[in-house]
């Protein structure tokens, strides 16, 4: 009898894909998309993100087609998170003021209506993206802002943060240490704008759920605009999972789609919790490359959505996502390690996937919309995935 152990799979390639066992019917919840998307528009920057078919991987998929909703470039930053962070920065600062601040037209005249907060800071707990925006939004009205980043985030994420004038703060460990550090600020003259939610702390995170819907409403919009079916299957990087809530709201309009999440192998707090039935927090660090997926808990108000909404969940090694981001920029769209995700999980399921159980959404008729939620977002470690610089720490 051989002694020999199966090979561990290198490091950085592991695979694991799960149907959903909480999958169900969703209550659904009530959004004011219409109003969202004119708060979006009058902000400086504002156009649509573009909506790509993309044939050439969907031929190596074996599928009916690809469609990739592409971040890179939104408002002028490398993330869609600004989607989120504007709108719950705007509904906070509302309650705050205590009245409403229309009309108003552009972002000047919105500062001048909430001017009467100041001197007020904007607080939030980061892997980089988040963060950004939020101090971007500060920016724009003429408030301070505090962002705190868990040890390990990288120069330029941190760089990019401190460029918008914020001041950010280190927290040893990890993401939720983080947003541990920023809730204490919450105050009179300071408000946390987190994007994941803790017991007593959830209308702000409901709020950032609510904004994501605008990607939604551009996607419906260039699909009937270009008269193409609705996709079947949306594939979306997981964190804290509010994004996929986002989208599990979404596809209630369209019966028969089904949304599937991605996250890091080492950061799977999501699929974790689902396959345990209840939320859950990972033991230790995460410390994936793609960065705006390091969570260790989910968000606790994006978990009812989440966990009956998302028929299946993927978990990926950090070599995946290196794959997907040289992948896409082959086709030209640029993607950071975060935003490649989708694709990442899409192959390690068409190539590992075998008969497996998400390979029942990959047929050969599936239409496939993959959010590529960001672009590159630490320029350095970009290049270096796809070779155009030295190999360094990435
Ligand atoms: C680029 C990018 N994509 C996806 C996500 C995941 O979003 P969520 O944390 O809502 O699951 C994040 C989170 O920060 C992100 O920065």
């Amino acid at each position: 009898m051989s002694t020999a152990q199966p090979a561990a799979p290198a490091a950085g390639t592991g695979f694991r894909a799960v149907v959903n066992p909480l999958a169900g019917e969703v209550t659904p919840v009530s959004v004011p998309t219409e109003e969202i998307l004119a708060f979006h528009r009058r902000l400086p920057g504002y156009g649509p993100t573009p909506l790509l078919s993309v044939p050439a991987l969907a031929e190596r998929l074996g599928v009916g087609s690809v469609l990739v909703k592409a971040e890179s470039n939104r408002f002028g930053l490398p993330a869609f998170k600004m989607l989120g962070a504007s709108w719950a920065v705007y509904r906070t600062l509302c309650e705050r003021l205590g009245a409403d601040p229309e009309p108003w037209g552009d972002v000047d005249e919105l500062a001048a209506r909430f001017a009467p907060l100041r001197p007020f800071t904007l607080v939030a707990a980061t892997d980089g993206n988040h963060g950004r925006a939020v101090a971007r939004m500060a920016r724009l009205l003429g408030f301070g802002a505090r962002i705190f980043v868990p040890s390990g985030t990288t120069e330029a994420r941190i760089a990019g943060i401190a460029g918008e004038g914020a001041e950010v703060g280190v927290v040893p460990g990890t993401y939720d240490a983080a947003v541990a550090r920023s809730a204490e600020e919450e105050g009179p003259g300071a408000a946390v704008i987190s994007d994941t939610s803790w017991p007593g702390y959830s209308d702000v995170p409901l709020r950032v759920i609510e904004g994501y819907s605008t990607m939604f409403s551009e996607i419906d919009d260039a699909l009937s605009a270009a008269g193409h079916e609705q996709p079947d299957v949306l594939v979306v990087p997981v964190g804290v999972g509010a994004l996929a809530a986002a989208a599990v709201q979404h596809v209630q309009g369209s019966p028969g789609a089904v949304v599937v999440g991605v996250e890091p192998e080492d950061a799977a707090c999501v699929t974790a919790s689902a396959l345990a039935g209840e939320l859950v927090t990972l033991e230790g660090e995460q410390r994936s490359i793609m960065a705006g997926l390091n969570c260790g808990t989910p968000s606790p108000v994006a978990w009812p959505l989440v966990s009956r909404g998302v028929a299946g969940f993927v978990t990926i090694g950090d070599d995946w996502a290196r794959r997907a981001v040289r992948e896409l920029a082959a086709v030209g769209i640029e993607a950071g390690e975060t935003g490649a995700a989708a694709l990442g999980g899409l192959n390690a399921v068409h190539e590992c996937g075998g008969t497996g159980p998400m390979q029942r959404f990959l047929g050969p008729t599936a239409n496939l919309l993959v959010l590529v939620t960001e672009g590159a977002s630490d320029p350095g470690a970009w290049r270096r995935i796809l070779g155009v610089e030295a190999v360094g720490a990435d």
